[in-house]
């Protein structure tokens, strides 16, 4: 049982209610440079404070849900995803997602919370459409994005200046027609993670 306010209920994760409490923990992922290249706040140090007060923002900002992702089985946080710019006329939102422990990352949690997320949009807030910005070489990010059934829809090309480098940003954009591909994909996806597990 979680010891957490769930509000999507997955297989290995839940999706949780932030609180302000929450910034002791994820504001130390902002900060990570390993991380923070991959996101759009980049180049700036997060305090908690920021963090804490973005948290009490959302509880009551209508165009924007964010949620922290909450591993069952060790009962911790470990990274946080949320839809920004709820748009109900164009039936819109942009996807944001950080699994802030390195250690959880390929194991399908970005997989799954998406998945969540996503079922939420199209079946509840009746969203049309999901779109993310990610940057050229995030490779895991790009791969897990695609295998959910988000598609390339544009690229600024050498837009964005990270690490001494300019990178591509790609736009992509996950359809409600395609969620059902989604789902099943996601299954599989974790029960073949939970046998190698198991033999480990
Ligand atoms: C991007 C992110 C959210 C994805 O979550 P995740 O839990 O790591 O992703 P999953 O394990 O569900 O899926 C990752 C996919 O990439 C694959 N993968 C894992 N490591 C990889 C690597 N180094 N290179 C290429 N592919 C990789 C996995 O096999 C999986 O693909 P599959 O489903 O075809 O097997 C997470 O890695 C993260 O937070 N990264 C740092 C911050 C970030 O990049 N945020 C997103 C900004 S747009």
């Amino acid at each position: 049982m979680t010891t957490r306010s769930a509000f999507l209920t997955g297989a290995a994760i839940d999706l949780v209610v932030l609180t302000e409490a929450d910034a002791v923990l994820t504001h130390h992922w902002f900060n990570d440079q390993e991380t923070a290249r991959y996101l759009g706040r980049y180049g700036r140090p997060m305090i908690e404070s920021d963090a804490a007060s973005y948290y009490k923002a959302a509880a009551t900002d209508t165009s924007r849900i964010v949620l922290g992702i909450f591993h069952k089985e060790q009962q911790v946080l470990i990274g946080t995803i949320g839809l920004h710019d709820i748009d109900h006329l164009n039936q819109t939102a942009e996807l944001g997602i950080v699994v802030g422990v390195h250690e959880e990352r390929g194991k399908g949690v970005g997989t799954e919370a998406i998945t969540l997320l996503a079922q939420h949009a199209f079946q509840r807030l009746n969203l049309r459409n999901l779109t993310l910005r990610v940057l050229g070489g995030n490779t895991r990010a790009y791969r897990c994005y695609q295998r959910l059934g988000f598609v390339e829809t544009g690229r600024l090309t050498e837009h964005l200046f990270r690490e001494s480098t300019w990178v591509d940003e790609i736009l992509m954009r996950l359809h409600r027609e395609d969620l059902s591909l989604t789902e099943a994909g996601a299954t599989e996806r974790r029960i073949a993670h939970l046998v190698e597990k198991s033999q480990d």
